[in-house]
């Protein structure tokens, strides 16, 4: 008899922890360790306390690399920017209820520009925020740090919040890829992949890595032992 074995985990480095002077040096070092998607951390200094980057950092990465471009939408009014960075080459736009009144047009907007749409929950949001449009969605982000900084530390609450969106994701038939972001690291990455979460952002654990290109497969391969 044959078991459906579960897909190893997709790892996903953000590169708000690269050194940008080198960003093509650096997205070359992701690919040639591994990485399944490249992180965009688009941060507007109002939703959270930080600036990033915008439409044209992401059309710098899309002509770098063909791996998927996941899109962390840290805004307010992200409808603002869908278009533009559609057209930059995202293959994830992932917005945040917490900003996002009328969350369902908006996923449905992201998915109209033929890419896939997300949500994402901060620390203290709860579930409930996404259950209605669970089955719309393609990936849905549990925060496990109050975003807007990389390298703080992981909030373990969220394991438990991501083994419930687990289920929810399950109990509503969602194709949704479940994510994690914030203070992963080899010590963390285990238990959240136990709690039944498919994607890791990484950011200051790969970058700050003795051997980041070395460090994408550790991380996926702390996930492998507990598979
Ligand atoms: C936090 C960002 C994260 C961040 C993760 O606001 O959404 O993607 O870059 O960084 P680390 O892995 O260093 O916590
Ligand atoms: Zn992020």
């Amino acid at each position: 008899m044959t078991r459906s074995r579960r897909p190893s985990a997709i790892i996903a480095p953000s590169i708000l922890s690269a050194d940008l002077a080198r960003l093509a040096d650096e997205i070359a070092m992701l690919e040639a360790g591994g990485a399944d998607w490249v992180h965009v951390d688009v941060m507007d200094g109002r939703f959270v306390p930080n600036l990033t980057f915008g439409a044209k950092l992401i059309e710098t990465v899309r002509r770098l690399t063909a791996l998927p471009i996941d899109v962390h939408m840290m805004v307010v009014e992200p409808e603002k920017y869908l278009d533009d960075f559609a057209a930059a080459g995202a293959d994830v736009l992932t917005i945040h209820p917490e900003v996002s009144p009328h969350l369902h047009r908006q996923l449905a907007r992201i998915k109209e520009l033929g890419k896939r749409a997300g949500a994402a929950l901060n620390p203290s949001t709860p579930l409930d925020a996404v259950r209605e449009v669970a089955s719309d969605l393609d990936l849905l982000l549990v925060m496990s740090v109050n975003p807007g900084f990389g390298g703080q530390r992981f909030i373990a609450q969220a394991l438990d919040k991501a083994a419930r969106a687990r289920r929810m994701l399950d109990d509503a038939r969602s194709p949704a890829v479940l994510e994690i972001d914030g203070g992963i690291n080899r010590d963390t990455i285990a238990a959240a992949w136990r709690a039944g979460v498919d994607a890791f952002v990484a950011g200051n654990a790969i970058f700050a890595a003795a051997d980041p290109r070395a460090e994408i497969g550790a991380l996926r391969g702390r996930c492998a032992e507990v598979a």
